[in-house]
């Protein structure tokens, strides 16, 4: 076993950027058989890596969404009512659901914010992750087939307003904590989305490919400001450093001169930050503004 070796192809294929001990720590997970518990600000690669792991193992990536609605029978799966009229409690009647399935074919089960799910539901997966089986009544008992693993993800600033994650269930997981990444590998992430949205274009015009790195500096710097502003309560993920540079690289496409006006900055980032932000309660300021701030104390050192 060459985990360091594994990592890199994973990166490799998946276009990951960085997060080398992460995913060292996901595989070492795995191969002690562990489920694993990601926590992680919006926008750390949860998911990216997650989905990564499974395609690298070859498993199927069967995602849930922790919700109200997600009840028990929506997880282990339930009879079909005329099916069962018809032929009994077999098999057939039977509607697999997500857990059932992971767990039969040795598939990777991604419960996206673990925290939202109804607490009976929450119980449901206790003996499935522990001793390895789900009680279906009036048919059998499903035993988890090797490589099964439960990938699960906690947004911390999500605990508010959602029911809490049973002390129980929490002991059943290994931790990992995702942290915002170094402003190179932001600035690298957010590059390639642009490289990735050209290729996806039919740009025909020769590009010229200090733009494309000038954009995204300038939209990663922008991004990261936003999460020391004394007057936001969340600054933005990386999600909104992809949308305003890719934003800005629509204007440049339509007009170069557009890049070097600051107005087409300050427009693109209201369009790309405003859904992403959140002020303080108590701050005597506007989004708008704030928005303003951070991109004027960027582009000074850019003139
Ligand atoms: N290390 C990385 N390498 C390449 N792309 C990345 C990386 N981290 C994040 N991204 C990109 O940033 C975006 C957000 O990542 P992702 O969806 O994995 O975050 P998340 O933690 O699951 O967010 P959320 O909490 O909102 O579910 C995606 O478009 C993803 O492709
Ligand atoms: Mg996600």
């Amino acid at each position: 076993m060459d985990l360091d070796a594994e990592v890199r192809e994973i990166q490799q294929k998946h276009k990951i950027i960085g997060r080398f001990n992460e995913l060292k720590k996901i595989l070492i997970a795995y191969h002690s058989r562990k489920n694993i518990l990601l926590e992680g600000e919006i926008g750390t690669s949860k998911t990216t890596l997650a989905r990564a792991f499974s395609a690298y193992k070859d498993k199927n990536f069967i995602r849930v969404d922790g919700s109200e609605d997600v009840l028990s029978h929506v997880l282990t799966g339930y009879f079909d009512p005329p099916h069962v009229l018809e032929k009994g409690y077999v098999e057939e009647a039977f509607i697999y659901g997500p857990l059932s399935t992971s767990m039969k074919s040795g598939e990777v089960l991604f419960i996206n914010e673990l925290n939202r799910l109804p607490e009976s539901t929450q119980n449901v997966l206790l003996s499935a992750l522990d001793e390895g089986f789900l009680d279906i009544p009036k048919l059998f008992q499903i035993h988890s087939e090797k490589g099964f693993i439960v990938i699960t993800t906690l947004n911390p600033r999500s605990h508010i307003g959602t029911s809490s994650l049973g002390e129980a269930l929490k002991d059943r997981f290994v931790w990992l904590s995702l942290d915002y990444q170094s402003e190179e590998e932001e600035t690298e992430i957010i590059i390639q989305k642009l490289d990735d949205f050209l290729k996806s274009t039919e740009v025909d015009q020769d590009l010229d490919l200090n733009i494309v790195d000038k954009i995204g500096i300038i939209s990663a710097k922008i991004t990261r400001i936003t999460r020391k502003h004394p007057n936001l309560r969340r600054g933005a993920s990386i999600r909104a450093g992809i949308d305003i540079a890719t934003l800005m690289l629509t204007n440049y496409l339509n007009n170069p001169q557009q890049i070097e006006q600051d107005a087409f900055w300050y427009d693109a980032g209201e369009m790309a930050f405003s859904t992403k932000i959140e002020l303080e309660e108590s701050s005597d300021t506007t989004l708008k503004n704030v928005i303003h701030d951070c991109i004027r104390s960027v582009l000074k050192d850019f003139q």
